[in-house]
Parts: structure tokens; C-alpha cells; sequence
């Protein structure tokens, strides 16, 4: 059966199997992933699952990130550093989508700190790898997870991928490793209306939770559906066109990773993957017409016009709420032509809120072209910025920086993480997690 061999493998997979450029990119994930986390520690929605997290008391405790006078019981300590990673749309992107790395790295970590005893950065690295590539497969069981599903991704394949994980950590047999991922199956799928909205990051914060929680039910003996992946009741259940296949003998030879073949996207601004695109282009725009147009100033733009993939619940014409804002073509143009950049400042509500940019986004009209896919493999983002005397430049971004065909050079990725950890930690610290 195919949940077998998930289960199979999870189970055999070896340190020694992981090849360098595997140790490679995962290194880049998990530094990345902790960089935005810590970043992640000082917004509301962080504040508030922590909040409600405290009420809970336990023998067993773990860490909570970028807090070192707090600790929580492990599976709300996953809960709460998960929703940090994702608390700002700000952690890495897979292909077909998914943000894979906050799932898994959070419920590694606060089951570490529970283990007899202390696990090596190898036994790390794997079990973190085996997360990451459970997703990959489960992802390539669906076609239509290569477009914009229906379920938030992260929370379909990103629950299973941090059982696996916690599953390999915990050393759990071929069938309890199955059953862990049975037991995590029935806490998946989480709706996209929730998607520009608080409970967003919740979808990460539960994945790594519910993930870890499922190994632990499976290690004392629960079990679920053996078939879990195999039937179309199953996994199956969040895709229409459900197509399973079993995972390769990994004593056999035939086993590859699937980041070895295909790398993340590390995000430069806090928002939504698309976003980045978007700002690209609407940065060259201005550019071009801070060259062509003289004394350009933003109050002479007539128009703005944005050619961008179909998408719901990435077209908010006028945004209210940081988490809107991460979520908004029409945000992210403007704050890109009025500012010449998008940072994290850029989602405060001061800078959301004021006149000249609710002026601007009156401006701005979105068109989907029929040729713009909504994929992040061969999306695209144009846009067209047209002045009241009659001047116009178009600028289009077909690849960004940081995305897999132009991946993010190691002394920018650990800049971002240098300047978002520092933004929590001391100096010391921000280099001995590098270390
Ligand atoms: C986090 O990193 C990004 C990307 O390098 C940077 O733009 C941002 O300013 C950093 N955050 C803080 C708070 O410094």
C-alpha cells in the first residue's frame, strides 16, 4: 500500500542518505524559517496565541521563541513559534505551493527539549528533511495543487509533513509512523476565506502542533485509517483529482530527495509570494519614469494599471488590516511607487491608513490576462503606470529575486536573517544560531 511505504520510509530513511545539496538547502530553510519566526515574536496575533497558550500547564515544557522567561507545554510551544513563522506571510515558499518549512521546524524543536536525550544536528536535519520531503510527495499526488487549491496548503500537506518529522525524531516503527500520519490526516484542511486575516498564520501554528501531537497518539498506540493515503476518502478528500503514488524503496537505490531537484523561494518583503512580483515590476515602473518624466512626483500618476494571475483572495482593492495589506496587488503596487520600497514598516497601520496612498490605490485597475497563470512556477506581474500629462512606462517581472530559478545569494539570506533576528535577539545570539 502506498501509506505503507510513507510509513516504510519514514521509518529507514538514514543521516547518510542526505546528500549535500539536500544539507544544503534545508540549512537555508531552517535559518530562514527561525529569522522570520523571531521577527514573527513581536506581532499580535503571536501575542495573542500566547496569551491563550499560557492558560495551559504541563510537567513537560519547551521553548518558546524570542521569549527566554517563557516556556509552554510542547505542543503549544509548536503551536505558538509556528504562527510566528507564518505571522507575517514572511517564510519561505515551495513548488506546488506550499510554505513548508514552518510546519516542521517548530514541532521538531519543542519535541527536542523532550527527548531523553539530546537529539545530534544531524538526527535534526534529518528528521526535518524527511517533514519536507513527505510534503513534496503529497503534493505531487494532485494537479490541481500545482494552480490555487481550495485548502490552504499548509495546512493539508504541512500537518503531515510535521507528524513524519516528529515521527522520525521519536524513532516510531514502520506502521506507528503510518498511523501518525493517519491520526494527523483527520486535523487537516483549513478554508482560503481565512486566508488576509489573523487566523492565517493559525494554519501554520496548528500544522506543527497537530503534526506533533499525531506522532505522540501514535507512539502510545492509537491508531487511524492504514489506508490514509491510499483512498480517496483519505488525503483524498482535499482534491478533486487525487492520484497517489507509493514512495520508492529507499534501501533500493531509487530514492531521491525532492529538494534536491527542486529548491524554496525565500521571501525579500513581508507579503504574500505573489507580491513579489508585483513589486518588482511596480519598482522598475518608477524607475524608469523617475528617469523619462521630469521632477516626477507620485501625485501626477492617472493611472495604475496591474496585469496579474486570477486570484480572489490576493485582489483586495482596499485593505484595512496589516494582514490585507500582505494580501493586496494594489497595496503592494503603491507602497512600492510612493516609497520606493516595501519593507515590514510598510504593513503598519499608520503607513496602511494614510491619505496619499488610500489617494493612489482609487487609481489602480487589476486585469488577469489570459496567458497569467495562477502558478508560481510561470506567473507573472506587469504593470503600467500612466501620468495626467500623458506619460506611460510599462515594467513586467516574469522571475524575482529570492524565487528557485533566481535563488537568494547565501550573504543576502543570512542579511535577512541578521537584521530579523537582531530586531529580537543580542548580537551573540544572532551569531551562535548562524553558527
Ligand atoms: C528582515 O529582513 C528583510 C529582508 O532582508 C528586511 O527587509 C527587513 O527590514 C528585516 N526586518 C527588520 C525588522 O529589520
Amino acid at each position: 500500500g502506498i501509506t505503507d511505504s510513507f510509513g516504510a520510509a519514514i521509518h529507514a530513511l538514514g543521516p547518510s542518505q542526505l546528500t549535500d545539496g539536500v544539507i544544503h538547502r534545508s540549512k537555508r530553510m531552517m535559518l530562514d524559517t527561525l529569522g522570520v519566526g523571531l521577527l514573527g515574536t513581536r506581532t499580535a496575533v503571536f501575542n495573542k496565541a500566547v496569551k491563550y497558550s499560557q492558560t495551559f500547564r504541563s510537567e513537560q515544557r519547551s521553548s518558546v521563541w524570542g521569549r527566554s522567561d517563557l516556556t509552554l507545554p510542547p505542543c503549544y510551544a509548536a503551536f505558538v513559534n509556528g504562527i510566528a513563522v507564518h505571522s507575517m506571510d514572511f517564510d519561505d515558499t515551495w513548488h506546488p505551493a506550499t510554505h513548508p518549512s514552518g510546519a516542521v521546524l517548530p514541532a521538531l524543536l519543542a519535541l527536542a527539549e523532550q527527548l531523553p536525550s539530546r537529539p545530534s544536528g544531524l538526527d535534526l536535519l534529518l528528521a526535518f528533511n524527511v517533514g519536507i520531503e513527505v510534503q513534496g510527495r503529497l503534493l505531487r499526488f494532485s494537479r490541481e495543487a500545482y494552480n490555487i487549491p481550495e485548502f490552504h496548503p499548509p495546512s493539508v500537506v504541512g500537518v503531515m509533513g510535521s507528524a513524519a518529522a516528529s515521527a522520525k525524531l521519536l524513532g516510531l516503527s514502520p506502521s506507528q509512523c503510518s498511523h501518525a500520519l493517519a491520526i494527523a490526516a483527520s486535523s487537516a484542511g483549513a478554508p482560503l476565506a481565512n486566508a488576509a486575516t489573523q487566523t492565517k498564520p493559525l494554519h501554520i501554528g496548528n500544522a506543527a502542533r497537530r503534526g506533533l501531537e499525531a506522532a505522540r497518539l501514535a507512539q502510545a498506540g492509537l491508531e487511524g485509517n492504514p489506508a490514509v493515503l491510499d483512498v480517496d476518502s483519505g488525503l483524498g478528500v482535499y482534491y478533486k483529482d487525487y492520484s497517489p503514488s507509493a514512495m520508492p524503496d529507499c534501501a533500493s537505490g531509487a530514492f531521491r530527495w525532492i529538494l534536491e531537484d527542486q529548491d524554496v523561494a525565500f521571501k525579500r518583503i513581508p507579503a504574500h509570494l505573489a507580491m513579489h512580483w508585483l513589486v518588482d515590476a511596480a519598482l522598475a515602473a518608477s524607475a524608469e519614469l523617475q528617469e523619462t518624466v521630469w521632477s516626477f512626483d507620485p501625485s501626477q500618476i492617472r493611472r495604475v494599471t496591474l496585469r496579474v494571475p486570477p486570484s480572489k483572495y490576493i485582489d483586495v482593492p482596499l485593505p484595512t488590516t496589516e494582514h490585507q495589506a500582505r494580501h493586496s496587488f494594489q497595496f503592494n503596487a503603491c507602497s512600492a511607487l510612493l516609497d520606493n520600497k516595501v519593507t515590514v514598516a510598510s504593513f503598519d497601520p499608520a503607513q496602511i491608513n494614510r491619505p496619499a496612498l488610500r489617494e493612489l490605490l482609487s487609481k489602480v485597475e487589476v486585469t488577469t490576462p489570459a496567458d497569467n497563470r495562477p502558478s508560481f512556477d510561470d506567473m507573472y506581474c506587469e504593470v503600467q503606470v500612466e501620468t495626467a500629462q500623458g506619460g506611460s512606462c510599462t515594467a513586467r517581472c516574469d522571475t524575482f529575486y529570492g524565487h528557485w530559478r533566481k535563488p537568494l545569494s547565501q550573504q543576502d539570506l543570512v542579511e535577512k536573517f541578521c537584521a530579523n533576528a537582531s530586531s529580537v535577539l543580542s548580537s551573540e545570539g544572532v551569531e551562535g544560531v548562524i553558527d
